[in-house]
């Protein structure tokens, strides 16, 4: 056997160790994430980010299309990040082998002789499919050590119900593992006591809810429903359309939650993505979109931030507790959600690892009980 090949056997080695490692981490692959916003890649500027352990470079070539490869050089692995872009091409600094920066295909070894019988085209960067929406950079985080689907799904778009609007986006993040940072943005039992402002709600505002949950691919949704009435905003734009608010929440795997408020011609989109950076730290994406004239952007990201803040707050002292690996519990009914999450997590994981379909956790409609 060569030495070339013995070395390269060692490193399938690693990758597969690398893999393993990987897949403990509680990641769920084949999804899109959101890697940076758009504004961060301009120019010929090499930017970095990290998903799912996964070290990127994110670059914009000259015809604008966003790339996303693996920060690593095939070569000897020095991140190309430290390299440069030429608007096409990215070279590594330490050898200068030439990228493209869509395929990851090499282009150029500038040490080889005429002699030299090496393959160029046959080596490649680490690189994923790359999407913008909504001001982020979406990247498709394929499982390690396999080849891309033939065909993916588009990466998500925020819904937006006017030609006209405003958008806003605000991100921190958390120091925890995702399904940390995932089930913390379901819950609502903690509104009344993280959240308690007096703009939003008192904690003796706290009262019995039912809400009503239905089964969506993937997910599950809180079904269309007036919004609670101990909550100014809402009471405030019932007032001024004078027709009653829906709000429509949904939560869909790997990472994503959507609200929809509207009333009348009035209406508020959301969504925020807990995504995974590392097994012990993630980060909320929030983005909005609405056309009530009488909420200003700057307003909003006041409030916005108070609101992130308070469970990044929260989510640092959490974290301070589960070092020491506590038991945990879930309770009915405010952490059912929870619950659902987890079950369409692993029922996931079961139908990709079987090939049968996935089983949803949830049979029909439910309706849920709690108080906040
Ligand atoms: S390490 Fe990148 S060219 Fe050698
Ligand atoms: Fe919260």
């Amino acid at each position: 056997m060569s030495e070339a090949v013995r070395t390269m056997m060692r490193m399938d080695a690693e990758a597969a160790q690398e893999s393993a490692a990987q897949a403990d981490a509680g990641f769920l692959w084949d999804f899109w994430y959101p890697a940076a916003r758009s504004t961060e890649i301009r120019g010929r500027k090499l930017a970095t980010a990290m998903l799912l352990e996964v070290p990127l470079v994110l670059g914009r070539t000259s015809e604008g299309k966003a790339f996303a490869m693996r920060d690593s050089c095939p070569h000897r692995g020095i991140p190309l990040s430290y390299g440069r872009l030429d608007g096409k091409v990215v070279e590594c600094c330490y050898h200068g082998w030439r990228f493209d920066a869509c395929s990851g295909q090499c282009v150029e070894i500038p040490s080889l002789s005429s002699q030299d019988k090496l393959k160029v085209e046959r080596i490649f960067a680490g690189h994923f499919p790359c999407e913008e929406h909504d001001g982020y950079v979406w990247v498709y985080m394929n499982s390690p050590g396999t080849r891309l689907p033939e065909t993916i799904p588009a990466a998500p778009a925020l819904t937006v119900f006017s030609g006209k609007y405003k958008i806003t986006h605000l991100s921190c993040e958390l120091p925890s593992h995702i399904d940390h940072g995932i089930i913390g943005l379901m819950d609502p039992a903690h509104g009344p006591f993280v959240h308690q402002s007096w703009f939003w709600r008192k904690r003796s505002s706290i009262h019995e809810k039912a809400k009503q949950f239905e089964p969506i691919p993937n997910g599950f949704r809180m079904s269309p429903h007036s919004p609670s009435t101990n909550s100014a905003p809402y009471q405030l734009l019932q007032k001024i359309t004078g027709e009653p608010v829906t709000t429509t929440i949904d939560f869909v795997l790997p990472n994503i939650r959507t609200e929809i408020d509207q009333s009348g011609k009035m209406w508020f989109s959301s969504r925020a993505t807990v995504t995974p950076v590392r097994r012990d730290l993630c980060r909320i994406d929030f983005v909005a979109a609405w056309n009530l004239f009488f909420l200003p952007v700057s307003i909003f990201r006041i409030f916005g931030k108070i609101f992130l803040r308070q469970d990044q707050e929260t989510m640092i002292q959490q974290a301070e507790g589960l070092k020491h690996n506590p038991r945990l519990m879930l309770i009915d009914d405010a952490d059912r959600p929870a619950k659902w999450y987890f079950a369409l997590k692993a029922n996931l994981i079961e139908s990709r690892r079987t090939g049968a379909p996935m089983v949803h956790p949830m049979d029909g409609p439910v309706t849920l009980r709690w108080r906040s």
